[in-house]
């Protein structure tokens, strides 16, 4: 996956408003394979939500994203196969220790927002989004393997 969005962006790239951080999703969903695995960092508000609802778009779910709060997952299903949208943000250590993650590896494509907090469970082909504040309504994407 996403060797052609690697070029393209090369390292890091600056997206302005909510509006084009979907649009950028949207693009990114086009280059992802079942079995992809995407960790997304970044503080809070920094649009990894935001990003996540351009992808569900963009992958072909006709279901808008939102935070799994209450859910362990969030899924999005298409023709595509599944995609299934994790948070580990509110997470004691307790539940990450007893997260399901391994369970829906190879089942899909997983998105694992504050994926961080997991990061000795994460497969070896893991890509990485790492999203910052740039400035009051840009934020800078960084996309790394
Ligand atoms: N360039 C931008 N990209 C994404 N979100 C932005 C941008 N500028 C402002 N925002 C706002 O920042 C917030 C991002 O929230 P969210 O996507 O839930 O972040 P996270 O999931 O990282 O906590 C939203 O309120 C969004 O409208
Ligand atoms: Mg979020």
């Amino acid at each position: 996956m996403a060797l052609r969005t690697l070029k393209r962006i090369r390292k890091s790239t600056v997206i302005d408003s909510p509006e084009a951080m979907r649009r950028w999703g949207r693009e990114f969903a086009k280059t992802l394979r079942w079995g992809d695995v995407v960790a997304f960092m970044g503080p809070l508000g920094a649009g990894k939500t935001t990003l996540i609802q351009g992808i569900a778009a963009g992958w072909g779910s006709p279901s808008l994203a939102v935070s799994p709060t209450f859910a362990l997952a969030h899924e999005y299903p298409s023709k595509r196969g599944t995609l299934f949208h994790m948070d580990m943000y509110r997470l004691s250590k307790r539940e990450l220790a007893d997260f399901p993650l391994e369970d829906y590896l190879g089942q899909g494509v997983c998105l694992i927002e504050w994926a961080d907090r997991i990061r000795d469970r994460w497969p070896e082909r893991t890509f990485q989004v790492s999203l910052d504040y740039w400035g009051e309504n840009a934020r800078r994407l960084t996309l790394h393997s």
